[in-house]
């Protein structure tokens, strides 16, 4: 009996023993999972806040980037509109000047606030790049160009009278001289820099025509002198001169009903001559009823008329025009000598579209140009104004619609 007791206590002992250790077993896991929970449960409410701060953030730049995009439309119209009211307020300022000084005086301040891209070159002969400028060749083999813009302006010298034209021939480099608005001589140097060079025209060649050439209106291709000729009672002609040999070598009647001048703001000119790589262009007016100006193409060596358009651009206030790769510019002028601009341009292939046909200023000068004839090797504008001497250089383009 004595060690079944034992035994007996021994295995009560045990048990409670046991089960103590258990319970503190269980209490300890409890707790832990407890901790773990609560840990997790911070986690879950941390990685929520930080979800919801991201979406905020994310809406805030929305936000911000939407509010950027709007200012800068915003700026955008306003530059817009700035540009609008410069020029308007260029324009009235035109206006301004041409009432209170009829005749610009030109001074090179003046020329920057003008525009600021003029780069205005006078020259007296001295100190002179001759890169730069003078022996400018690039051929137009390809003749699908359209002015974009004047590049730079060099007023040369001044000699003659007001109005009058010079031109250089683009094959022989020699320039030509016609001073005033008719007579029968014509002043040849052997290239701008000696014209520059020279005072007034002496160091000239002196070329004798044997009649009358007429208004600003001649052309030089190739040796060979193009003009205009016109006695009283008599048709229009033009004439063909061979500078080298001295002599005259075709004539062309060019039979108007009724002599009209080509451009209402230069009314010696009843017809005008450009010679270029396409060929020889004149422009005209058929009559004094018509309004536009006409432009016929003619053949360089017979002088045959190929072909006759209606360029639809008018007569009135025009002053000058220039023929580029077949596409002709008018450029127009007011009576109050404000600043000269193309503002009609007529294709003869019907290529410049009138989108791209850009609206061209040029920078004010003297008065109101008497000629302006175009060199296709060089594209230079070689112009007249009040007497003065002004080499235009043109920036090109291609012609969209090639
Ligand atoms: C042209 O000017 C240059 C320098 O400016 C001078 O050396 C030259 O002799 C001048 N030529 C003539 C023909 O006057
Ligand atoms: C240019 O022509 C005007 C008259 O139209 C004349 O007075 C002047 O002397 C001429 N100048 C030259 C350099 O021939």
């Amino acid at each position: 009996m004595k060690p079944a007791l034992v035994l007996l206590l021994c295995t009560v002992w045990t048990f409670s023993g046991a089960q103590y250790y258990y319970q503190g077993l269980m209490d300890y896991l409890e707790n832990r999972l407890l901790a773990i929970e609560d840990r997790m449960h911070l986690w879950h409410e941390q990685t929520h806040r930080y979800h919801t701060e991201l979406q905020d953030f994310k809406k805030l730049s929305a936000e911000a980037v939407d509010a950027l995009g709007k200012e800068h439309a915003m700026l955008f119209k306003d530059l817009e509109g700035a540009v609008v009211k410069v020029d308007r307020v260029e324009r009235e300022m035109d206006y301004v000047e041409t009432q209170t000084s009829p005749r610009a005086c030109v001074n090179k301040a003046d020329k920057v606030v003008e525009q600021g891209e003029w780069s205005l070159k006078e020259s007296r002969g001295e100190e002179e790049e001759e890169e730069d400028w003078e022996e400018l060749y690039s051929r137009v083999s390809d003749c699908v160009e359209i002015i974009a813009g004047i590049r730079s302006v060099k007023i040369l010298k001044r000699v003659g009278s007001p109005k009058g034209m010079w031109t250089r021939d683009p094959r022989s480099s020699k320039v030509y001289v016609f001073n005033g608005t008719s007579g029968d001589t014509v002043f040849q140097f052997n290239s701008v820099r000696d014209f520059s060079n020279s005072s007034g025209v002496t160091g000239s060649r002196q070329i004798k025509l044997p009649d009358d050439w007429r208004g600003p209106g001649s052309a030089v291709y190739n040796d060979h002198l193009y003009y205009i000729k016109h006695e009283a009672d008599a048709e229009v002609q033009v004439v063909k001169y061979d500078l080298m040999s001295g002599s005259v070598t075709d004539i062309a009647m060019f039979p108007l009903d009724n002599l009209a001048t080509v451009y209402s703001l230069n009314p010696e000119i009843i017809a005008d001559l450009a010679a270029d790589d396409e060929g020889l262009w004149l422009l005209y007016a058929s009559s004094d009823n018509e309004p536009n100006i006409n432009l016929a193409k003619m053949d360089p060596a017979t002088l045959d008329i190929e072909q006759i358009w209606d360029t639809r651009c008018p007569r009135e206030n025009a002053e000058a025009a220039f023929v580029v790769c077949g596409t002709i510019y008018v450029v127009y002028n007011t009576r109050l000598a404000s600043r000269s601009r193309v503002q009609c341009v007529f294709d003869v292939n019907d290529m410049v579209i009138s989108q791209e046909a850009p609206l061209i200023y040029f920078p004010r000068r003297y008065g109101a140009h008497a000629s302006l004839k175009y060199n296709p090797e060089e594209r230079q504008l070689y112009g007249w104004d009040d007497g003065y001497q002004i080499i235009y250089r043109l920036t090109m383009k291609r012609k969209l619609l090639v």
